[in-house]
């Protein structure tokens, strides 16, 4: 594909991935990524089943070892430091399939976000979370396993949440909820986005909902992201409508369609509509 002209980010990245080849063993599925997040952006990945978005983020959490290239977390390389360690740094990863324990409480899933913070500390983002998604703190002696799915995500960006990241990494949130679920969650990520600033690299094979809430994005495609730019340009894109947004042209409200939350994060109601 023809390389779009990047904006420049204008200051230091709080992630760079440079060049990266990963796979799984003799399989190789990431040839040569490279991309940028800077502070308080909100960075789509978009691309088809398989082309390598979740060996992506595993990459950038440390759970995957590149075979070349470079992952850097506040200018700093990431190569050979763990995952619990990356997580220590910053990187906050909401995995594909949410990967609760099912088990467990929600209470359990949530606080393990958080088990090096202090008490105080840990209260406080327990607060946040909560806030955040309401709905959750009736639900907290429940096990994980017996969650709805709308509900599950939540726990598992509460989790996420619960380590303070500075980027979140979210692999495709809105994969197998309703779609009044899927609005729900993204105004709450919105909310936390617009209120707190938070950066965010976002995965999804939903590129419209992507391309709404995001301020550039990058298409994954043959293991590389050579195409690139401002959300609203990739959203016009005929390359980006033919093969991710189907005929017609998605219209972004002021470059990012998520409607502004007035009173505060939105609560969901619990059992109701498909949650
Ligand atoms: N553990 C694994 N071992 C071997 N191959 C794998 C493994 N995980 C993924 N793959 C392969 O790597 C390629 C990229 O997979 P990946 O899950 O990163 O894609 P994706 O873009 O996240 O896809 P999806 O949209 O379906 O989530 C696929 O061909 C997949 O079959
Ligand atoms: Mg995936």
């Amino acid at each position: 594909m023809i390389a779009s002209a990047t904006p420049s980010i204008g200051t230091s990245p709080i992630l760079a991935v440079e060049n990266v080849h990963a796979g799984y063993g003799d399989v190789t599925v990431l040839r040569g990524v490279t991309l940028e997040v800077g502070p308080e952006e909100v960075i789509a990945v978009l691309g088809a089943n398989g082309a390598g978005k979740t060996t992506l983020l595993r990459a950038i959490a440390g759970i995957l070892t590149p075979n070349q290239g470079e992952i850097r977390i506040f200018g700093e390389s990431t190569r050979g430091v763990a995952a619990h360690e990356l997580t220590r740094r910053g990187i906050g990863h909401v995995p594909s399939g949410r990967e609760l324990f099912p088990e467990l409480s929600v209470e359990d899933n949530i606080m393990l976000g958080a088990l090096s913070a202090s008490r105080d500390r840990r209260q406080a983002l327990r607060r946040r979370v909560l806030s955040l998604f309401p709905a959750v703190a009736d639900l907290l002696s429940r096990p994980a396993g017996r969650l709805s799915g709308g509900e599950q995500q939540m726990v598992a960006i509460g989790r996420a949440l619960m380590t303070d990241p500075r980027i979140l990494l979210l692999d495709e949130p809105s994969t197998g909820l309703a779609p009044k679920v899927v609005s729900m969650l993204f105004e709450s990520l919105g909310w936390l986005i617009r209120e707190e600033g938070l950066t965010v690299l976002l995965v999804e094979q939903n590129a419209k909902l992507a391309l709404t809430i995001a301020d550039r994005a990058y298409v994954l495609e043959q293991g590389r992201c050579d195409l690139s730019g401002r959300a609203a340009d990739i959203a016009g894109d005929p390359r980006v409508i033919a093969a991710y947004l189907g005929y017609g042209r998605i219209v972004l409200a002021g470059g990012a369609g998520i409607e502004p939350v007035a009173e505060g994060p939105p609560g969901f109601e619990p059992g109701t509509d498909g949650l």
